[in-house]
């Protein structure tokens, strides 16, 4: 049956991950996806995580199917993460959310419901470069993959000209897809007044902003600010799609747990919008896993906790600025004379080195530093112990 069928490409993120496993050379270091490690270069199970999970299990609850629509404890609470505590959309009923698999999940389900239900064109406009699962997600959505500019190559930063002729000549009624904070992989995202010139732009050529919000807290350490842009456009008057993901911020990785919310206009449209996303999800995998949601319902809603759990984000946010700091330093140090301040520039879990697809093959080969293709290193997994490798490594392929 399957003589056919041709042998595929490994994932450009996950791939890597796959790579530095089969590598022998004790000095490897991964920098591929982004998963967040402490300075021991080991996974960091948070304490709220523990601790919560704790007072579950003490709580015997059964393993029921969840709702179509997953917790509802967890839907509510994530919903007034991003837009804040009484907000006057959830208040009001105006948002209609579903548990999804992660953000990835979340993404997935927002495209198959555009697909079917968003009255403009079916097109979507993602910035370049992108996360690069997005753009497969939204073409096996059905949509139609466009682009606008994004980022600057020359500057390694935000091409803030660059987006605003592209976005002005996008068809109205399309969809646009920003990066809530931390954009992933350049790690550079606009500035607030930046955003407010998007935002109005995007209203004045009627665009549907949809936000892919993995990072909540990664950004700056404060979940308030990194969802300033979310809710500024909002402020503004714009409907939004949301996607969320406690991945990275619970470092809930594999329990794959988010949330994919629309807000409406009335709580009677929110509804109807909820019975649908509920059909498309049904056919898919009936209903999302308890575990994670039940874990990320009790860090939210219980205060101590919830406070608690904004300093352990914090805390992650202050190694990986941290290390940026090193990274920087190290280089300095090796005699490199490049200009490396948009490691520390740029914010978030990555940082786009600007190397080029045939330095990051030399980092990997020679020094068994694995990354993905298109120089992006994954902050997070630098540690006090491999960062002087690291720029030495660095330093060797681009002087
Ligand atoms: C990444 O970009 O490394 C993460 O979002 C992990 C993934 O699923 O690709």
């Amino acid at each position: 049956w399957w003589s056919g069928v041709e042998m595929g490409p490994p994932d450009a993120i996950l791939g890597v991950t796959e790579a530095y496993k089969r590598d022998s050379n004790p000095n490897k270091v991964n920098l591929g996806a982004g998963a967040y490690r402490d300075d021991q270069g080991k996974p960091y199970i948070l304490p709220t995580v523990k601790l919560a999970e704790e007072r579950i299990s003490k709580r015997n609850m059964d393993h029921e199917y969840a709702p179509i629509s997953g917790v509802g404890e967890f839907t509510k609470a994530s919903i007034n993460l991003a837009l804040g505590d009484n907000n006057q959309f959830s208040s009001n009923g105006l948002n209609a959310t579903v548990q999804t698999i992660s953000g990835t999940g979340s993404l997935r389900i927002g495209g198959a419901f555009l697909e079917k239900w968003f009255p403009g064109n079916k097109d979507i406009y993602l910035p370049v470069p992108t996360w690069g699962n997005h753009i497969p997600l939204f073409k096996h959505s059905g949509l139609q993959v466009k682009t606008y500019r994004y980022y600057e190559p020359k500057t390694c930063g935000f091409d803030f000209q660059g987006a605003l002729d592209d976005i002005s000549k996008i068809p109205e009624q399309s969809i646009i897809l920003l990066h809530a904070c931390a954009h992933n992989p350049t790690g550079v995202d606009p500035r607030p007044e930046q955003w407010a010139e998007l935002s109005k732009l995007i209203k004045d050529k009627k665009l549907f902003p949809f936000f892919d919000m993995a990072y909540q807290g990664f950004a700056s350490g404060d979940i308030d600010r990194d969802a300033a842009a979310v809710r500024m456009f909002l402020k503004d008057g714009h409907r939004v799609a949301l996607a969320q993901s406690y991945a990275k911020n619970m470092g809930l990785y594999g329990e794959r747990c988010g949330a994919f919310s629309l807000i409406c206009d009335s709580k009677e449209e929110a509804d109807r919008v909820m019975s649908q996303l509920k059909i498309i999800i049904r056919p898919m995998y009936s209903n999302p896993p308890i575990h994670g949601a039940r874990i990320a319902a009790e860090i939210l809603t219980d205060a101590g906790l919830r406070a608690q759990w904004l300093t352990e984000v914090k805390g992650m946010a202050d190694r990986v600025i941290s290390m940026r700091t090193q990274l920087r330093d190290n280089l300095k140090k090796e005699g490199s004379t490049k200009d490396w301040s948009h490691i520390t520039d740029q914010i978030g879990m990555f940082c786009f080195t600007g190397m080029t697809p045939e330095q990051v093959g030399k980092l990997t080969k020679e020094h068994s530093v694995y990354l993905t293709k298109d120089g992006r290193i994954a902050i997070v997994g630098i540690t006090s112990k491999n960062v002087g490798y690291l720029a030495h490594a660095m330093h060797q392929v681009t002087k």
